[in-house]
């Protein structure tokens, strides 16, 4: 059980899977529109994916527990969803809020990214959480150099979704990724300072944060994917990968479709 380091070409392989993945998010976002659904963005992404970037969507039929593949190319969670929304014929409405959750392999190595996209125009309340959620990520990042430890992103970003109010879900988390999809360690959204695995440069995982509006409680639906809050409040998530530097963080899922980082985020 360790945490595998990559050298100069896994971590080239990685930022070339990253630019890929921010691509797929950035192409999908002018269909995010009332009207659609999110089988269509599932296809646009396969197609996207497959037959631009000549890569692989992890997702499809991706089967970590061995008796349930995951039947589409994206994950698609809305509102009170929480992660791993399947896509469906639904139409999106005015007001919801989506997560779309996108992970490429490229020769051999993943990008894994999220991003809230709101459907027209959504609440206040609505906008509140996903944009929060977006700087409680990037309170994570902030945090990665070598010598830090996993609970000091765990413990950044717990304290500040709950200062604001919002709750962090504590039964899925973000992962060590590369030549695997879900690869060694966990990286908890709640935790105290110091504890857990130390980051060492050449590391590569991604932060994830899932905050409710509501309470922390989640439960799994009759599909056995989606994930949603058992108090039915609003959800939201950001995820993007990250490569641990000489001197601190890389973040390679960024692209010109991306939020630009909070402005506590120093250049
Ligand atoms: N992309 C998700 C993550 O960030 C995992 C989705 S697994 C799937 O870890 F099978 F639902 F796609
Ligand atoms: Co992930
Ligand atoms: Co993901």
């Amino acid at each position: 059980m360790t945490i595998t380091i990559k050298d100069e070409a896994g971590i080239n392989g990685m930022r070339i899977a990253g630019q890929l993945t921010a691509q797929v998010l950035d192409y999908l976002a002018p269909f995010v529109k009332p009207g659609v659904t999110t089988n269509e963005l599932d296809q646009l992404a396969e197609d996207y994916t497959t037959k631009v970037l000549h890569a692989i969507s992890a997702p499809l039929n991706y089967d970590p527990s061995g008796h349930n593949p995951y039947p589409k190319s994206i994950c698609t969670s809305i509102n009170h969803q929480v992660c791993h929304g399947i896509p469906n014929d639904k139409p999106l409405k005015k007001g919801d809020i989506l997560n779309v959750d996108v992970t490429v392999i490229k020769d051999g190595w993943h990008g894994d990214s999220s991003r809230m996209y709101i459907v027209g125009e959504a609440s206040i309340a609505a906008k509140r959480l996903c944009a929060l959620t977006y700087e409680a990520l990037w309170h994570g990042i902030l945090q990665v150099k070598p010598g830090a430890h996993l609970g000091d992103i765990g413990h950044a970003i717990q304290k500040f979704a709950e200062g604001h109010g919002l709750s962090v879900v504590r039964e899925f988390c973000g992962h060590g990724i590369g030549q695997k999809f879900h690869e060694e360690p966990q990286v908890l959204h709640y935790g105290r300072p110091g504890t857990l695995d130390e980051l060492k440069e050449g590391m590569t995982l991604t932060i994830e944060p899932m905050l409710n509006a509501g309470r922390k409680e989640i439960k799994e639906l009759g599909d056995r994917w989606t994930i949603v809050t058992k108090d039915h409040s609003l959800s939201a998530q950001w995820e993007h990968t990250i490569l641990v530097t000489p001197t601190g963080y890389e973040v390679l899922t960024l692209s010109e479709g991306c939020p630009k980082p909070p402005a506590f985020v120093k250049p």
